[in-house]
């Protein structure tokens, strides 16, 4: 499919299911490598970027039986020490949690260049930093990186700034390691706690996460386990924001209230009705709606992965709205494309000062993940027809998204060059 036909299909009413989160199987089945014999890993959801991490553990040896769409027994016994995985790494940014990873389980680890959206530079000096701290050494070439330390011992590490990815690694390579580990300021999102869960539930001793200081104390071995990943609070809130958008009703079926409370917070700011129970939220997007302030920070803070979602919506919005991005220098990137709907959106530095106003289909391309969601929304909620070139960027990291929205309403049609 090399773009999507989006015509207005009004008020998106419905409930759509929430898979398990991108974000949180990605670290999990790198985590798989750890153990000595197989998981049984639910709650994958069928996307590219899993496929992806699937195929680096095939080519490491690990053994994979497809149990059903959502559900993989992954098998570790046999894994070969690690070979230079490019091209695959280099079409995702979690391809770095085969560096700890394979540092854990086999004293070295090495990885071709790493991919994954582009928002300007993706650092991985905390990553090293954590290597480094537990005794081992880090080369950095243009293809690849390499990570070796056979005698690792649990470090203090101070992180200088939150990192998912540095605080990921981290765990990685320490869960095996002797003594302890402790790790501050690490990252809290619930992804984190979900990979400490699985390998709590292997047989590690990882204390803290959540929590923006965790605690690894070292064991010897991991079994395998059964575990299923948390649902996907990303996946989650950019359909939220589509019923909003859109002024319908969406229900979520499936998903942690508890891991969107900054969104739902500034949903009612924003004058929407918001209805949870333990497992389903329900937003009603419920005119007349006003813009918000809105600023990413870590969990749990506004996630940064519902910017431009949140800014599609603030569009439709009545009156201002600014919204602050601090994680992520170029993630808005997406905006030239809404203002090419007649959005009213000024850029400065890191913040885009919204004017609520109506918008019209136009021609666009997407340029990242959750930017492919927001122009959606946006195309959803807009008066003409659209058309979304490189769609693809979107079953990244959204199950069956072209079906979900057409559940909902959505008038979409897939369409090939
Ligand atoms: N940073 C550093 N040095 C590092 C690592 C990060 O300075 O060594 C900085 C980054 O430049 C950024 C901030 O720290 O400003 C946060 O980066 P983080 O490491 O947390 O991001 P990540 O691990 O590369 C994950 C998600 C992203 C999400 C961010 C922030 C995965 C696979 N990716 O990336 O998700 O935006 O955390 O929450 O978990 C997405 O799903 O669309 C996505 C981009």
């Amino acid at each position: 499919m090399n773009k999507l036909i989006v015509h207005p299909g009004g008020a998106l009413c419905g409930s759509v299911p929430i898979g398990g989160a991108k974000n949180a199987a990605l670290p999990i089945l790198a985590a798989c490598l750890l153990c000595d014999g197989p998981s049984l890993i639910g709650n994958l959801p069928d996307i590219r970027d899993v496929r992806i991490a699937l195929r680096i553990l095939g080519g490491m040896g690990v053994e994979m039986e497809r149990i059903d769409a959502h559900t993989y027994r992954i098998d570790p016994t046999h894994a070969a020490p690690p070979a230079v995985a490019d091209p695959l790494t280099g079409s995702m940014r979690a391809s770095a949690y085969f560096l700890g990873a394979c540092l854990g389980k086999f004293g070295e680890g090495c990885i071709g260049t790493i991919g994954g959206c582009d928002f300007g530079g993706r650092p991985i000096d905390q990553h090293v930093k954590a290597f480094a701290a537990l005794g081992a050494t880090v080369s950095l070439s243009e293809q690849e990186i390499h990570v070796r330390g056979t005698r690792l011992r649990g470090a203090k590490i101070c992180f200088d700034t939150v990192s998912v990815g540095a605080t990921v690694n981290a765990i990685l390579a320490a869960v095996l390691t002797e003594g302890e580990s402790v790790l501050h300021m690490a990252a809290s999102e619930p992804h984190i706690a979900d990979l400490a869960a699985f390998l709590n539930r292997a047989g590690a001793d990882i204390r803290g996460a959540g929590t923006a200081t965790i605690r690894i104390r070292g064991v010897r071995h991991l079994r395998g386990c059964t575990y299923a990943v948390v649902p996907d609070m990303i996946e989650a809130g950019t359909y939220l924001l589509a019923g909003a958008a859109t002024r319908g009703a969406v229900r979520v079926r499936g998903v942690h209230p508890g891991h969107l409370r900054a969104l739902l917070e500034k949903l009612r700011e924003s004058g929407a009705d918001v209805d949870c129970t333990d497992t389903d939220i329900t937003v009603f997007g419920i005119s007349p709606l006003h813009g918000v302030e809105v600023t990413t920070h870590p969990y749990p803070g506004f996630p940064t992965d519902l910017q431009p979602q949140m800014t599609a919506y603030l569009c439709t919005t009545e009156g201002g709205s600014r919204v602050q991005e601090n994680i992520w220098q170029h993630r808005f990137r997406y905006a030239t494309e809404l203002q090419n709907m007649g959005a009213a959106i000024a850029l400065s530095d890191s913040v885009a000062t919204v004017r609520g106003t109506s918008l019209h289909g136009a021609e666009m391309t997407v340029p990242d993940l959750r930017a492919g969601a927001a122009l959606l929304i946006a195309a959803c909620a807009a008066e003409g027809e659209s058309v979304l070139h490189d769609p693809w960027w979107l079953e990244r990291g959204y199950e069956n998204y072209v079906e979900k929205f057409r559940q909902i309403g959505a008038d979409i049609r897939e369409q090939s060059d």
